[in-house]
């Protein structure tokens, strides 16, 4: 009897997290399946170690690269997109999947699709998750993927390349046909409400013109979370695709919101730091089980 489980933003370069990664158990998970969103590391040896141990506790690993994956180092890739390809071979080579695969058989089967993303950071565009924000300077903030991420030129300079190249390589998988309800997952998010906490803030910050007020509380007034949050044509393919479940991460933050008929799951692990609010212990969180989707969502 299958299982199929959701995780993201590992993040095991911090020895907590790698300690809890470790200690899943051994035995309890060996029919399931694990769907892993993203933000690992951006160690190449520290990733394959995380995907061999959860190779061992599973029994299919699903993965997509997060920001965190396609940060260069001194011995890396020559550019995020060529380690990008680096970690896809790294995927075949330990048996974990990154294209999609069915689990269970007849009426209790469910199709699990790995979809590729990336963020816009421009606001003047129909496919923007992006909410201007008072105060906030972009061009001056540290964000660490624009110093630690590198795009060939064939992408184009302007700000949606890695957005369009990534979503563009999800086309095939969109226009498959699937012979059973579909989980599909990735990084990063696909809608704007997706952001926000509750009902009354989506109602706030997602209608035209919204904008974010300065606070004097804001620990980081120059950063914007919604210029990297992710983009709305991956919430397009998603409904093209017809997923009863979307899961994704990123934003650290837990989610398991009903949004137009899709259920959007995001359940990470994060920072230890960020856990006094996760939860101190973030165990993979169940969203199928031998034909059954499990509910519920809050709705919104
Ligand atoms: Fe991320």
């Amino acid at each position: 009897m299958a299982r199929v489980f959701a995780l993201s933003d590992l993040h095991v370069d911090f020895a907590d997290n790698m300690q809890q990664m470790m200690s899943l158990s051994d035995h309890e998970y060996t029919d399931d399946v694990l769907l892993v969103a993203g933000d690992v590391s951006d160690r190449i040896s520290r990733l394959s170690q995380l995907l061999g141990s959860l190779k061992r506790k599973f029994r299919k690993v699903a993965f997509v690269p997060g920001n965190h994956e396609l940060w260069l180092r001194d011995d890396d890739s020559d550019n995020s997109l060529e380690k990008f390809s680096r970690l896809l071979a790294l995927c075949e080579q330990l048996g974990v999947h990154t294209e999609p695969f069915k689990v269970g058989q007849n009426d209790r089967a469910v199709w699990i699709v790995p979809l590729y993303s990336w963020y816009r950071t421009e606001d003047a565009d129909e496919y923007s998750l992006v909410i201007p924000k008072e105060g906030e300077r972009w061009e001056k903030c540290l964000w660490m993927d624009k110093y630690r991420c590198r795009w060939p030129e064939s992408l184009g300079a302007d700000a949606y390349g890695p957005a369009d190249y990534f979503l563009a390589l999800n086309n095939e998988k969109i226009e498959r046909r699937y012979d059973a309800p579909i989980i599909s997952f990735s990084h990063f998010l696909p809608r704007k409400e997706l952001i926000f906490e509750d009902s009354a803030m989506v109602k706030r910050f997602c209608e035209k013109d919204a904008f974010i007020p300065r606070s004097t509380r804001d620990p980081a007034p120059m950063f914007n979370f919604t210029r990297v949050a992710g983009c709305k044509r991956l919430d397009l393919q998603i409904r093209a695709l017809g997923a009863t479940v979307h899961v994704y991460g990123h934003q650290h933050r837990h989610r398991n919101r009903k949004i137009d008929g899709i259920t959007y799951v995001s359940n990470c692990l994060g920072y230890a730091r960020e856990r006094e609010h996760l939860g101190a212990q973030v165990a993979p969180k169940l969203l199928w089980e031998d034909g059954v989707f499990v509910e519920p969502a809050e709705v919104s």
